[in-house]
């Protein structure tokens, strides 16, 4: 973990209150794993005090950039939304344990599951995953056909299923009323499982899949203070039989696997 100066090549909306941001310096050149995130310190000023934490949605160690993708809401992400090319922006990172990915063989198949702002890590792990020759398969959801994002990019590593809870958009309804036979979403349709996204949505993918012997992962979001295992901000109950008694998202996740935490 390092802190770095990024500079800001673009700031542009994709979706309702959804912007990409693209920052570019040589601090990009360094391991980065998808699933972890930076701890961004939103404005110039000392308002806000706190870093708020952001996933990292793409690399490019060739051109050095590295993406967010984030939803204005609040004093920090608003500010955020207000820099434009060639500000910098002061980042600490890459934070917290990633989606693991050094165990996955060519020909398995990964079914990765987002929700809203919760999309946006699983465009690299898509790209890191397709590269090790995993056949991706994604389904989004949102809540309705204007804060879509990234269906078109993800697209490009394998087939993409979109929800949205009113049905303006893709199929009507969550994300989870896909996993089933009819789509060829069953438990047999994949090997492991990568999800991010509201708490509700992980729970009832913890919920669905909690007996099944299958490797599968969830990101968790969850209010940070310092983002680096100090302040106890961030924590989580383990589960029964776990080597401890709770979790700090920043620190020990934000990706878990299913059957370690208890999302109360
Ligand atoms: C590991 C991690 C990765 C994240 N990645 C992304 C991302 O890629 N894109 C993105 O848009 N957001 C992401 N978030 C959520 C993001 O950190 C919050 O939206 C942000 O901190 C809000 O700051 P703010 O100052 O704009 O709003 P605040 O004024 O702090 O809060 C505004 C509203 O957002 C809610 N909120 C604040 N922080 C969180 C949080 N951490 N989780 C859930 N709700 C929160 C508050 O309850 C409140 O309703 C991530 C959070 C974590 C912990
Ligand atoms: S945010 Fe401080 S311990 Fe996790």
């Amino acid at each position: 973990m390092d802190k770095g100066l990024l500079q800001v090549v673009s700031n542009e909306l994709v979706a309702d209150r959804v912007y990409r941001i693209r920052l570019q310096g040589e601090w990009v050149n360094r391991k980065i794993v998808p699933g972890q995130f930076l701890h961004v310190k939103c404005g110039p000023g000392i308002d806000p005090l706190l870093r708020r934490p952001i996933s990292i949605s793409d690399v490019d160690q060739t051109e050095h950039t590295l993406d967010m993708i984030y939803r204005v809401e609040g004093s920090g992400t608003k500010i955020l939304s207000e820099a434009i090319a060639g500000n910098q922006i002061d980042l600490l990172g890459p934070l917290g344990i990633g989606f693991p990915i050094d165990q996955r063989q060519k020909g398995e198949r990964a079914l990765l599951i987002g929700g809203g702002v919760g999309v946006p890590p699983l465009l690299y792990l898509a790209r890191e995953l397709a590269q090790k020759g995993v056949r991706v398969t994604s389904v989004i959801g949102f809540g309705e056909a204007n804060q879509v994002f990234l269906e078109e990019e993800l697209g490009s590593y394998g087939e993409v299923y979109v929800t949205t809870i009113d049905g303006s958009k893709g199929h009507n309804g969550l994300v989870t009323d896909l996993l089933n036979e009819q789509y060829g979403l069953d438990n047999n349709a994949w090997d492991v499982l990568y999800a991010c996204g509201p708490l509700p949505m992980l729970r009832a993918l913890q919920d669905r899949y909690q007996a099944t012997d299958k490797e599968a992962y969830l990101s968790l979001e969850q209010r940070m203070g310092c983002g680096v295992g100090a302040c106890l901000a961030c924590v989580y109950p383990a589960a029964e039989g776990s080597d401890h008694s709770y979790y700090k998202t920043c620190s020990d996740g934000p990706v878990f696997e299913l059957r370690k935490v208890v999302l109360g």
